[in-house]
């Protein structure tokens, strides 16, 4: 074979093995085990979601999905981690709220809140629960606030960092009833509830998957959900309206993300295995027991997830600006 023949035929072999390799990748997606982070500590309720999701989503991919905690400073500490990983599917991030509100929260991240992942897909919207010490000196919310206007900084509020759920739905609350408690942060809201339930803290915003247990318990008290309508796994609790607070709503919804530069292939079959881990018998009950749901197939897709996520980002700039409370 002639030189020049034999140079563009190696040069034309050169230009075509990343696309082979694109195709090629995604078909034998995923060939070891995918690594989950979750940005909080284990026990807390991104981790319950995030175990359920990695288990049904392992059964479908035919391959381990281990889920690794990598907690602190509201969750940007393990979604800088995914951000920077190798973009190939075998990093991914399940995190919830603090995605929309982490770009406006923190103004000197190492990384690119937005830009730095590609989207999979929603996975769930968790109510929340305003909960309290065994012993604290109320039984109601309207008694809850009085309490509250009368101690104010007195009180601990515990959270899990500027930007985590907790933290947002206390900012709710304390301008709700227009006071200020102390707040105390932990690294998820799994260590919060254990001192609340030593009585260390007085307060607590959480999300129904780490509270509904110690609820039903009686190992804490619960004045209030912060949704519309009474929740079926809680349903002698009042919503914030009937006591009072209308305005003290919020739902903590959850997605799947994958470093910015993965495989369009690649993350549509996560997408797939997702979806199909959504409808799991196993994960939609142990939902349901903790009170909360998966999203709607349609909503499980990268298109879906990211024009969600965008306009709750743009909902939240201004809530957040307002407040002048920012995370650096
Ligand atoms: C957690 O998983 O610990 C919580 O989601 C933290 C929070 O956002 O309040």
């Amino acid at each position: 074979m002639p030189r020049f023949a034999r140079r563009a035929l190696l040069a034309l072999a050169a230009l075509s093995a990343p696309l082979a390799a694109g195709p090629a990748a995604a078909q034998q997606f995923p060939g070891r085990t995918i690594t989950m982070i979750v940005p909080f500590a284990a026990g807390g309720p991104t981790d319950t979601v995030a175990r359920l999701v990695a288990e049904a989503m392992g059964r479908e991919l035919g391959q381990t999905v281990v889920v690794e905690n990598a907690g602190g400073a509201g969750g940007t500490i393990g979604a800088q981690r995914v951000a920077n990983a190798r973009p190939d599917g075998y990093t991914l991030l399940l995190h919830h709220i603090g995605m929309a509100t982490a770009p406006t929260l923190y103004r000197r991240l190492a990384y690119d809140p937005v830009n730095g992942f590609e989207t999979v897909g929603l996975v769930t919207e968790v109510p929340m629960t305003l909960v309290a010490r065994k012993d604290f000196p109320a039984n109601t919310l309207q008694e809850a606030v009085a309490v509250i206007r009368r101690e104010k900084d007195k009180l601990n509020y515990a959270n899990a960092g500027i930007g985590a759920a907790s933290h947002l739905c206390g900012l709710l609350l304390m301008k709700s009833v227009d006071t200020a408690m102390t707040t105390v942060p932990f690294r998820g809201t799994a260590p919060a509830m254990q001192e609340l339930l030593s009585g260390r803290v007085d307060l607590l915003c959480d999300q129904t998957t780490n509270t509904t247990e110690q609820i039903k318990a009686g190992e804490v008290k619960v004045f209030t959900v912060t949704t519309p309508e009474r929740l079926a796994a809680l349903p002698d609790v009042p919503t914030s309206t009937e006591g009072g607070l209308p305005d003290f709503q919020v739902s903590v919804w959850h997605g799947l993300y994958a470093p910015k530069g993965t495989p369009a292939a690649v993350t549509q079959r996560l997408s797939q295995a997702l979806q199909v881990a959504l409808r799991d018998p196993r994960l939609v009950s142990r939902f349901a027991e903790l009170g909360t749901t998966p999203v709607a197939q349609e909503r499980a897709t990268p298109e879906a997830h990211r024009q969600f996520w965008m306009a709750d980002i743009a909902k939240w700039k201004p809530i957040i600006q307002a407040a002048g409370q920012y995370a650096d």
